[in-house]
């Protein structure tokens, strides 16, 4: 049962941190109504929040002492330890207007994701100007942090879409990789190296308030199981480029070898075929761009039709959101495994740095 460092760390909870087992993700709109004052108590409340609730502890009082009175914590974590809890916040573009005063904050970066091909997105799971990625070792303390803190947007904010994730897909140094719902290996390739974390993940000095910070990219991404399932194991591989039960690229013997994507059949065929998945993605064939991986793999239950309702919760982090789109569009109109999802939701949001011990996030913008 372990605490993670909020206050004065280099860079926020939740990134480079060791993916824990589950998440609880929530976004979240502005009221028409809203303040920049109110967004600046509600990011400061929200700090003081997570800084107790990332030590095991309850944001108040469960049992107040006055009878009549409502309780601040909602109780359902007592005694679950912090279980690994992060939470990260994100501010979505929707933020950084006119109407608050911090048209002129706009990080560098941050802009709404543009139409990319094979997109079949639905506002109901899309944007957001808030949203907090709750992480967890314990389902209940990752559902917990996500609901007291929603409790605190009251006016201000009200909820836009939320998933909450089962398990995780992607692994970080010394975790064993996980599966996704398609039964791969996933995180195999992802970023370790501190190298590669401040040449691809982390803004640095120049970004002025964001340096430390990074940006979160979003897309829930739905998988036509039962499709699946059927698919004949030799096309499962060629889909991915890799093998099921190793994971290991098709070019080699072990889950780490490293792909050789100009390797050829003795017909002279590409052994990896060039429109798989990770011949697609990986940064051998994509100017040695880098993104970080952070998934989970989650369920809505049963859709209308009665088939499972599915898919992968795709987190990534990157510090120019451009490294995504680029992938994406490739991503999107060659991936063979584009025959088995579909990216319904979608967002984007600029993740502040950790914030200073008697701070609050995201306080440089006021
Ligand atoms: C690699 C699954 C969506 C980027 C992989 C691997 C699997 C996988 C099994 C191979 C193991 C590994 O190295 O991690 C999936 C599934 C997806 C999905 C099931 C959707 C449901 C995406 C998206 C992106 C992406 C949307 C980015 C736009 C990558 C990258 C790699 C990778 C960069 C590493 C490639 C390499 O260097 O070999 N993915 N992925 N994936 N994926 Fe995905």
């Amino acid at each position: 049962n372990v605490t993670v460092p909020f206050y004065d760390q280099p860079h926020p909870a939740g990134v480079a941190t060791a993916p824990q087992r589950y998440t609880v993700y929530m976004t979240f709109d502005l009221a028409a109504t809203a303040l920049t004052q109110d967004l600046q108590v509600l990011l400061a409340r929200w700090t003081a929040g997570i800084a107790q609730l990332m030590q095991g502890e309850s944001i108040g009082a469960v049992e107040p002492d006055r009878p009549d009175a409502v309780a601040t914590d909602t109780g359902e974590a007592e005694g679950l330890g912090p279980a690994s809890l992060t939470v990260t916040v994100g501010l979505g573009p929707g933020i950084f207007t006119d109407a608050y005063g911090l048209a002129d904050k706009r990080p560098a970066l941050l802009q709404d994701l543009p139409r990319i091909p094979g997109d079949q997105l639905q506002e109901e799971f899309t944007g957001g100007d808030l949203s907090l990625q709750a992480c967890a070792d314990d389902p209940q303390v990752a559902y917990h942090a996500i609901r007291d803190l929603a409790r605190m947007v009251t006016g201000t904010a009200h909820t836009r879409w939320a998933v909450m994730g089962f398990g995780r897909a992607s692994a970080g140094p010394g975790q064993q990789t996980p599966r996704n719902l398609l039964g791969f290996k996933d995180g195999t390739r992802n970023i370790t190296e501190a190298a590669d974390y401040d040449r691809f993940v982390w803004l640095g000095e120049d970004a002025g308030w964001m340096s430390g910070g990074t940006y979160q990219v979003v897309r829930k991404i739905m998988m036509t199981i039962e499709t699946w399932d059927f698919d004949r194991i030799s096309d499962q591989q060629q889909i991915f480029g890799r093998t099921k039960l190793e994971g290991a690229p098709l070019t080699g013997q072990a889950e780490f070898d490293t792909p050789d994507f100009a390797a050829t059949t003795a017909e002279g065929d590409p052994v990896i075929d060039p429109t798989s998945h990770i011949a697609l993605a990986a940064h051998e064939n994509n100017d040695g761009v880098k993104i970080l991986r952070r998934s989970y793999n989650f369920t809505d239950g049963m859709n209308p039709e009665g088939l499972l309702d599915a898919g992968l919760l795709f987190i990534s982090y990157q510090n120019d959101p451009e490294n995504f789109v680029t992938l994406q569009q490739k991503l999107g109109r060659f991936d063979l495994l584009n025959e088995y999802i579909r990216h319904v939701g979608s967002a984007i949001f600029a993740v502040p740095p950790a914030p200073r011990t008697g701070g609050y996030i995201g306080q440089a913008l006021f």
